[in-house]
């Protein structure tokens, strides 16, 4: 290279390297799955450098695809139950199976995900002193009492049902967040997140938005677990994104747990419904027994959120439930239509086949 280009290449990294200083870098673990590529997308879209750190257990690079060249981004293939050495200035950890057909295929990781993934990104965030999120879940209020749920309600969970994997484990990753900053004053934010949905989902993930609008779509019957008058209040991903980026920011009193999610209810029957009248679908609705340990009711009380963040989610189910159906349509095109109903691999028996059949929640 001549030696004025080499000049003038040594400058641009110089410059590079320069600018990169004064870029908060984010660590964002399970960043390849639903919630996790979103949270990637908005915070390099706010000038943040961006480590994601996953191991594909139920995703794929597909939702990460359009970040991978993107200057900022950095892609780390690993499995957080392995300590993790990368220098950034805030983690937030979502890693973890999310939906009952995923997390029941592998009990046992689900829980050492849950457990030794917290201890070791604690450990991380102890070591570089910096400010850690957990992903924690409404699932931690189990089959609620109380209606709607708040923070200081401490859940009706089972500790040896098919579900205390996701469940239990989420409860002590809290536990060892609290541990952690009471014990070695880490900075901690815990967030507890209720049914989340929108583009980007896995079609065979079982999640019940999933399910009913790709059986819409296909024109296969509706599955309903139960008699439907359970119900669920579930909030759009940009509204849960905004809360978990607000909640990290947030001064150092809101540690949490903080839920986050959309307090508007609905029954499953009322959701089935509104799915086929957006869809145009003339699919039947079928009746199925509810799973073990399914919770009937489920609604956030966000009144921590709104006032310590004067956070609230702004998405009515009507609008976002448009967004999630052209995204599914789109996908279903894209994969072929017959191929969103062939069942993954499912290694527990006790856990129903996928579209047309699949626990949900
Ligand atoms: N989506 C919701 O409605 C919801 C509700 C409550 C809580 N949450 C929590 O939010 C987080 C993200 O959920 P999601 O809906 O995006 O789920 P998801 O399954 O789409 O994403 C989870 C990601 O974590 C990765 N992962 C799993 N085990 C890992 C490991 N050992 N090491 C590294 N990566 C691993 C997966 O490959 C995947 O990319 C989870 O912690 C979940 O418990 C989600």
């Amino acid at each position: 290279m001549p030696a004025d280009r080499a000049a003038k290449a040594r400058s641009s990294a110089y410059v590079m390297n320069f600018a990169s200083l004064g870029r908060k870098r984010s660590l964002v673990t399970g960043g390849a799955g639903f919630l996790g590529s979103h949270l990637c997308r908005r915070l390099l879209a706010a000038g943040r450098e961006v480590v994601c750190v996953d191991n594909f257990f139920t995703s794929s690079k597909d939702n990460i695809e359009l970040l991978l060249g993107s200057p900022g981004f950095e892609l780390i293939r690993h499995d957080i139950t392995l300590p993790l050495y990368v220098e950034v200035d805030e983690v937030f950890n979502l890693a973890c199976p999310a939906s009952p057909i995923h997390y029941q295929r592998d009990p046992v990781q689900t829980t050492k995900v849950s457990v030794l993934g917290a201890i070791n990104m604690l450990g991380l965030a102890k070591r570089l002193k910096v400010r850690i999120l957990q992903a924690s879940t409404s699932e931690v209020y189990g089959d609620p009492e109380i209606h709607p749920q708040t923070e200081g309600y401490r859940g009706n969970t089972n500790p040896i049902g098919p579900r205390a994997c996701y469940d239990e484990g989420k409860r002590c990753a809290e536990t060892l967040f609290f541990d952690y900053h009471r014990q070695q004053n880490i900075q901690i934010r815990v967030a507890r997140i209720f049914n989340t949905y929108g583009p980007g989902m896995n079609p065979q993930d079982g999640r019940v938005i999933s399910n009913f609008v790709v059986q819409a779509l296909l024109g296969e019957p509706i599955t309903l677990f139960g008699s439907g008058n359970q119900t669920r209040s579930f909030c759009y991903v940009d509204d849960l994104i905004d809360g978990l980026i607000g909640l990290m920011a947030a001064p150092g009193t809101a540690v949490g747990p903080m839920n986050l999610g959309n307090p508007a209810e609905i029954t499953i029957r009322g959701l089935a419904e509104k799915v086929l009248e957006l869809t145009g679908s003339r699919s039947r609705i079928v009746f199925r027994p509810l799973p073990v340990d399914d919770p009937l009711q489920r609604c956030p009380d966000i009144t921590l959120a709104r006032t310590m963040l004067g956070w609230e989610p702004k998405t009515g189910l009507e609008q976002g439930l448009r967004g999630t159906i052209e995204y599914f349509d789109r996908l279903l095109s894209s994969i072929g239509r017959r191929l969103a109903l062939d069942p993954p691999p499912i290694l527990d028996a006790s856990v129903k086949p996928a579209v047309g059949g699949r626990a949900m929640t």
